[in-house]
């Protein structure tokens, strides 16, 4: 007997539409979709749902909403706030894109790419590579998460700065919606002001409002000149002087700008192999900026290179290398990359997503660090992040060799204690992972009256039976 709390004829219909490869029961093989990248959830499920069409994606959510079994779509499963994890009941069903993975076409003249939501991201890049063009979102975990979860997250990352989010790159889209129907809107028109944009419910649901099966994303030709340089600077007020310098000189180039804490640039130089600094000394902070070009001239070279002149004599940077090769560029990215990696290695860590005005960017890391040393001396507070957008990873990891579970019972007053600075400055305590199932006690002290209100009944008209994607973003529903 299989080892499911799925009612007996609900399964044999399911096993029957999705096939032998397309329903998993045992707990041997569901439990890594019941478990997210930061292990800090362990749910259980009823069976994981593999559909390798939107057709059968919609009959098996129609069935699901028959029986009335909650479901949680899932992608690449590398969600930062535990979207993706059911909860413990093993009630629930994860329905997991994976399979349906096929880059359906790249039109040239439109410059749009038609993509299911299983194909992850590094895979879709590097379709958009071969035909000489460019997926313009990029994060560290492209390598396993999925455009359908890039797309339910409203994703970032570090090309925000010049292409925007998820958000702004989908034209088109198609879903199967909390009842079982499809939603086609598979549309590549950059005009299209005809009644609601409904595919922009859909992106940044996180799975509440329906799973997403197709996509239609914009490209951009492929850049022909590129320019990467990573810079100590003396402080956070330094990386926000020299954005503003780039962005006076050419806003269009600012391919990206990460920011880096001096704590958290350690962790990665001493946890990853072939990540050492490649900087002559350590620094109180770091920037990564990468300029780029559709023009293959050399005048990025020398935008860089008189940029950073100036802001050497400025006392903006102390230090800087510059990518001489793309192999050089490789390197100087994944000690970016790897941050998160880095201080997943250093023990348990809280992670705070925010994202604040520019200008208050130093203010905020300032009064945040000083406060968060005050709830937990030898917290090792660990900023990094997108600060072009104004969006920090404000994460603390445990002091060195404190037991984790101690320091995760402190997760809401550290997360209360950043968020209440954050709510002063007027940010956000959500920027780029989503609510998920982490922050959703915030929800009701961060959105209400017609906000919260409107949310929820859109939640309610399209789920009435709260069925996909439960206690996700809101606090159970009442
Ligand atoms: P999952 O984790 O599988 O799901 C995420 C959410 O979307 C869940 O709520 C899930 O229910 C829902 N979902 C998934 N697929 C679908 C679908 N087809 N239809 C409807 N709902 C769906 N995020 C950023 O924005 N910027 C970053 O720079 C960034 N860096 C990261 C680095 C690392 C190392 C990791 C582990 C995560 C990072 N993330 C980042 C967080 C994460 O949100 C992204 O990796 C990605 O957007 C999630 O994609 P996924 O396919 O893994 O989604
Ligand atoms: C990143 O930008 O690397 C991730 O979004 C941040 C994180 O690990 O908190
Ligand atoms: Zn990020």
């Amino acid at each position: 007997m299989p080892d499911t709390l799925l009612p007996a004829p609900l399964l044999a219909t399911l096993q029957e539409l999705l096939g032998p490869s397309g329903i998993l029961t045992e707990a041997s093989d569901t439990q890594s979709y019941c478990t997210d990248w930061r292990m800090l959830y362990q749910g259980k499920c009823a069976a994981v749902l593999r559909p390798a069409t939107t057709e059968a994606c919609a009959k098996a959510v129609a069935l699901c909403v028959q029986y009335g079994v909650p479901m949680v779509p899932q992608g690449g499963n590398t969600s930062m706030v535990g979207g993706a994890t059911p909860d413990t009941s093993g009630k629930a069903v994860v329905i997991s894109t994976t399979r349906m993975n096929r880059i359906i076409s790249i039109d040239h003249a439109d410059l749009t790419m038609t993509v299911e939501a299983g194909v992850t991201l590094k895979a879709a890049q590097d379709a958009a590579l071969k035909e000489g063009l460019m997926l313009p979102l990029s994060i560290s975990s492209e390598g396993s998460a999925d455009i359908g979860g890039v797309l339910a997250t409203n994703a970032g990352g570090n090309n925000t700065v010049r292409y925007g989010n998820a958000r702004e790159l989908a034209l088109g889209l198609e879903a199967v919606l909390p009842d079982g129907s499809v939603l086609n809107v598979m549309r590549k028109l950059r005009k299209d002001n005809t009644g609601y944009a409904l595919r922009q419910l859909l992106i940044g649901s996180e799975g509440t409002l329906g799973i997403i099966t197709t996509a239609v994303i914009q490209l951009q030709p492929q850049p022909r000149s590129r320019e990467t340089a990573l810079c100590a600077v003396p402080n956070t007020q330094a990386a926000l002087d020299l954005f503003a310098t780039f962005r006076k000189q050419d806003p269009a180039a600012i391919q990206a700008f990460e920011y880096m804490s001096g704590t958290s640039m350690a962790l990665v130089n001493s946890l990853i192999e072939n990540c050492a600094l490649p900087l002559s000394e350590p620094a109180p902070a770091y920037v990564l900026v990468e300029l780029a070009s559709p023009r293959a001239d050399d005048s990025l070279r020398a935008l860089m290179e008189e940029t950073l002149g100036t802001a050497f004599e400025n006392g903006l940077v102390s230090d800087a290398v510059l990518a001489e090769s793309e192999t050089q560029r490789q390197t100087l990215w994944m000690i970016r990359e790897e941050h998160a990696e880095a201080q997943k290695r250093a023990g348990a860590s809280v992670k705070n997503d925010v994202s604040v005005p520019l200008a208050t960017i130093p203010d905020f890391i300032e009064r945040a660090t000083l406060a968060c040393e005050t709830l937990i001396p030898d917290i090792r507070v660990a900023p990094f992040g997108h600060i072009g957008d104004g969006n920090i990873h404000f994460n603390l990891v445990q002091p060195e060799g404190a037991d984790p579970a101690a320091f995760l019972a402190q997760d809401h007053a550290m997360m209360d204690t950043v968020a209440g600075i954050v709510r002063e400055l007027g940010g956000s305590f959500s920027a780029e992972h989503g609510v998920g199932q982490l922050k959703t006690y915030m929800m009701p002290s961060w959105r209400g009256g017609a906000e919260l209100d409107s949310m929820r009944k859109i939640k309610a008209a399209l789920d009435p039976k709260n069925l996909m994607n439960p206690g996700k973003i809101f606090p159970d529903v009442d």
